[in-house]
């Protein structure tokens, strides 16, 4: 997930910047507050979620387009689909960290990379405090570029599926 992020912030000039800006501007002392590197994170795991799909049971008789279903059917909650339904999203296959800045990503049913309601993750505030400073430390004095094979910019549909373990960075120090 930070690897992924890495590369989406790596391949968007506009994004890598705000992200020095807030860094920059980060009072001394204290953990930073990185919204900007935050919402990359939480885009990467839109775009590519670790949890591709939400097992549930349903508490009530509930009516669908193909019929009804009665109490306590087993549900499967497909987000790699819904995080990337391009018949409801223009920002299906592109980056758009915005969403999670701007508060409609939270009002957003369809998005759920940490889940929601009673089974949401615990570990959500954790995990986006540890993967936005591990990036803020790498980006503090680091300019990273994604290489290929997995290379994209930011013009580019972004890939239905990226595997973390193939991504290749180049790293050079950032001038001062
Ligand atoms: C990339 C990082 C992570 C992602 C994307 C993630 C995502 C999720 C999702 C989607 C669920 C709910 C599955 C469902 O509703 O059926 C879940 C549950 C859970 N997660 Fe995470 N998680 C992450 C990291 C962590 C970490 C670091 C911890 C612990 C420190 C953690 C602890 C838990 C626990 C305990 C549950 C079960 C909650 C329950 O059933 O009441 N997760 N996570």
């Amino acid at each position: 997930m930070t690897l992924r992020a890495l590369a989406l912030v790596a391949t968007h000039p506009d994004v890598r910047g705000r992200a020095r800006r807030e860094m920059a501007a980060a009072p001394a002392g204290g953990p930073p507050e990185l919204p900007v590197l935050r919402a990359s994170v939480l885009e990467s795991t839109r775009l590519w979620p670790t949890t591709p799909l939400l097992l549930r049971e349903s508490t009530a008789d509930t009516s669908w387009v193909g019929g009804e279903l009665a109490a306590g059917t087993s549900l499967l909650v497909p987000t790699w689909f819904l995080h990337r339904d391009d018949r409801r999203r223009a920002d299906a296959d592109r980056l758009d960290v915005d969403q999670w800045l701007d508060g409609s990503a939270a009002e957003d049913w369809m998005l759920t990379p940490f889940s929601g309601g009673h089974g949401a993750c615990p570990g959500r505030e954790l995990v986006l405090f540890v993967a936005s400073t591990v990036l803020a430390t790498l980006l503090e004095d680091h300019h990273a570029v994604l290489l290929p094979p997995e290379s994209f910019d930011a013009e580019a549909q972004l890939p239905r599926g990226l595997n973390p373990y193939a991504l290749r960075f180049g790293l050079s120090r950032a001038a001062a």
